[in-house]
């Protein structure tokens, strides 16, 4: 698959069922994030689509990569909400499995930043278990440094482990 049959573009409300395909999928490998599909928020694509229909321009978006109709993956980029954290954005990320190590999450974090100096946000940060050498080699290539170590901060399968915060300072 060539990078160029991937669409990045930003996330609409029917691709709510896409992203949360992406994600039940993702959360069901139970190594890369902090809880499994059944500890979800939002299950109901319905109930996403009309989460996505209320976000404001500039607070908070999807931004997907897309083959067609299909949705491979995608970035949530999320801006504080209060006056001290304005200035700031979380993002968390994921990918069908049998997309991954193809540069889409470059894409991906690409965007993201792009969205982020868009709406004058000056620092973007995110989270990641030190056991996801991909994830962690993904942000340390575009210059997001360890800002921290939670140690043992979950256990997953039964294993301790690290939490590593990243975050990078937009120009
Ligand atoms: C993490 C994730 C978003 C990255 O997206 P991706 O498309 O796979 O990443 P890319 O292909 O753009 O880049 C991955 C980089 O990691 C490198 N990499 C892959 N496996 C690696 C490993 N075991 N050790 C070190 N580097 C590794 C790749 O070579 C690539 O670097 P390069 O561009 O310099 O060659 C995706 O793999 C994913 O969804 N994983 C499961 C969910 C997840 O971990 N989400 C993030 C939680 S914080």
């Amino acid at each position: 698959m060539s990078s160029l049959e991937v669409t990045i573009r930003l996330g609409t409300p029917e691709d709510a069922g896409g992203i949360l395909d992406c994600l039940v999928s993702t959360l069901a490998e139970r190594v890369w994030f902090d809880r499994d599909e059944n500890e979800m928020g939002i299950t109901d694509p319905s109930v996403l689509k009309n989460k996505i229909r209320e976000f404001r321009s500039g607070e908070r978006a999807y931004i997907v990569a897309a083959q067609g109709d299909k949705i491979l993956g995608f970035i949530l980029v999320v801006r504080g909400g209060i006056k001290s954290t304005r200035h700031t954005a979380d993002f968390g990320m994921s990918l069908l499995p049998g997309f991954r190590d193809r540069g889409i999450g470059t894409m991906l974090v690409q965007a993201a930043m792009d969205w982020a100096s868009e709406h004058g946000v000056e620092k973007l940060y995110c989270c990641t278990f030190d056991t996801n050498p991909r994830a962690v080699k993904l942000y340390e290539k575009f210059g997001f440094v360890r800002e921290g170590v939670r140690v043992k901060q979950y256990k997953i399968a039964g294993e301790y482990v690290d939490q590593i915060m990243f975050g990078k300072i937009l120009n």
